[in-house]
C-alpha cells in the first residue's frame, strides 16, 4: 500500500461539496486532501494482510484513522493550541476557513470517520469484528487516547516538566492512534487477544519513536520538506524529549525504539504473511531517518 493508493481510497468517501452546509464540506475535503504521509492507513492495510486480511472492509478503517489523525491536527494548530499557520504546505485550515469553521471542521471530520465506519457494518458477517475495531477507535481517539494526551500537553505549554510526563504525553496524543492504526488492521484479519496486545506494544514503539523524530525535526527539518513551520515548539515554549535529554539522545532513542519494534515484529510475525512484514519493516526501518 503506498500514499498514492491511500488517496484515491479517501476520494472515495469525502463528502460532495453541496448544500447550505457548502463550506464545511469544502474545509473538510480541504484538509484531507492537503497532502500527509498516510502513514497511520499504510500500517493498518499492512497489518490487516499481515494476519491475511484481504477484504475490502478495511478500507472504511483506513479512511476513518486518517480522519481523526487530520481532525486532531487541524484542532492542534488552532490559535487556542500551537497557534500554527502551515501544515502540509498549505495555510492551516483554521487560516483559510476561519476560526468557526475550523474549529468545525474538525468536529466534522471526527464524526464522518464514525459516520463511514459504521456504515461497514453492513458490509461483513464478522459483524463482532467491526464492533471490536470501533471499540479500538473510540477509545484510543478520546481522553484516554489522543485528546488526553493533547490536553496535558497544552496545559503544560510554558512549563518545564519531567521525562515521565512527557511520556505520558506522547503515549497518549501520539501513540494512541498508532497502536488503533495497527490493532485495527489485526482485529479486522482475526487476529488473536494476545496478537493484538502483541501489536499495541510494537505500535507503542513505534508511536513513540515517531513523535521524537518530529521533535528533532521541529528543530532541525527543512520547512519545505516537513510542510509545516519549524521551531513551533520553541514558540511555544513546550518541554520536548529534546530538549530534555538532547538532540544526540533523541536520535539514538529513535533508533533503539524502532529496532526493538521490528525484532518484536520478526518474532510476530513467523507463521505469518512474509510480504506484509517485509513491507512493515520497511516503514518502519524509512521512519528512523524520516526527514518529513
Ligand atoms: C503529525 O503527524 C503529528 C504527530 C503525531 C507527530 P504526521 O507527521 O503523520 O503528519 P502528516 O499526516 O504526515 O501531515
Ligand atoms: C501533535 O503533536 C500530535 C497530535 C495529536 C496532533 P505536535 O503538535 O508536535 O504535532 P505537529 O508538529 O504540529 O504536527
Ligand atoms: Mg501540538
Ligand atoms: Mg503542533
Ligand atoms: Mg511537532
Amino acid at each position: 500500500m503506498n500514499r498514492e493508493s491511500v488517496n484515491n481510497i479517501i476520494k472515495e468517501y469525502l463528502p460532495e461539496e453541496i448544500g447550505l452546509q457548502e463550506t464545511i464540506f469544502s474545509a473538510m475535503n480541504y484538509s484531507m486532501l492537503a497532502g500527509g504521509k498516510r502513514i497511520r492507513p499504510i500500517l493498518m492495510y499492512e497489518s490487516y494482510r499481515l494476519f491475511g486480511g484481504n477484504e475490502k472492509i478495511i478500507e472504511p478503517f483506513m479512511v476513518a484513522i486518517e480522519m481523526i489523525h487530520t481532525y486532531s491536527l487541524v484542532h492542534d494548530d488552532l490559535p487556542e493550541m500551537d497557534n500554527d499557520m502551515f501544515r502540509r504546505n498549505k495555510p492551516t485550515t483554521w487560516y483559510q476557513y476561519g476560526h468557526a469553521t475550523g474549529t468545525l471542521a474538525g468536529d466534522a471530520l471526527l464524526n464522518y470517520a464514525f459516520e463511514i465506519m459504521l456504515k461497514s457494518y453492513d458490509l461483513t458477517d464478522n459483524k463482532h469484528r467491526v464492533i471490536e475495531a470501533m471499540k479500538v477507535m473510540a477509545t484510543k481517539a478520546g481522553v484516554y487516547g489522543m485528546i488526553g494526551g493533547q490536553v496535558v500537553d497544552v496545559i503544560n505549554s510554558g512549563k518545564s516538566i519531567d521525562m515521565a510526563t512527557i511520556n505520558f504525553i506522547y503515549n497518549l496524543k501520539t501513540c494512541a492512534l498508532l497502536e488503533a492504526s495497527m490493532m485495527v488492521g489485526a482485529i479486522l484479519a482475526g487476529a488473536n487477544d494476545t496478537e493484538v496486545k502483541n501489536i499495541e506494544a510494537i505500535a507503542y514503539k513505534v508511536g513513540l519513536a515517531f513523535q521524537i523524530q518530529d521533535d528533532i525535526l521541529d528543530i532541525i527539518g527543512d520547512e519545505e520538506v516537513i510542510g509545516k513551520p519549524v521551531a513551533s515548539d520553541e514558540k511555544n515554549d513546550k518541554t520536548t524529549y529534546v530538549s530534555l535529554v538532547g538532540m544526540d539522545s533523541a536520535k539514538e532513542k529513535v533508533e533503539q525504539l524502532s529496532n526493538l519494534a521490528i525484532s518484536e515484529l520478526q518474532d510476530l510475525a513467523k507463521d505469518k504473511m512474509p510480504d506484509a512484514y517485509n513491507t512493515l519493516k520497511k516503514l518502519i526501518e524509512d521512519l528512523i531517518n524520516r526527514d518529513k
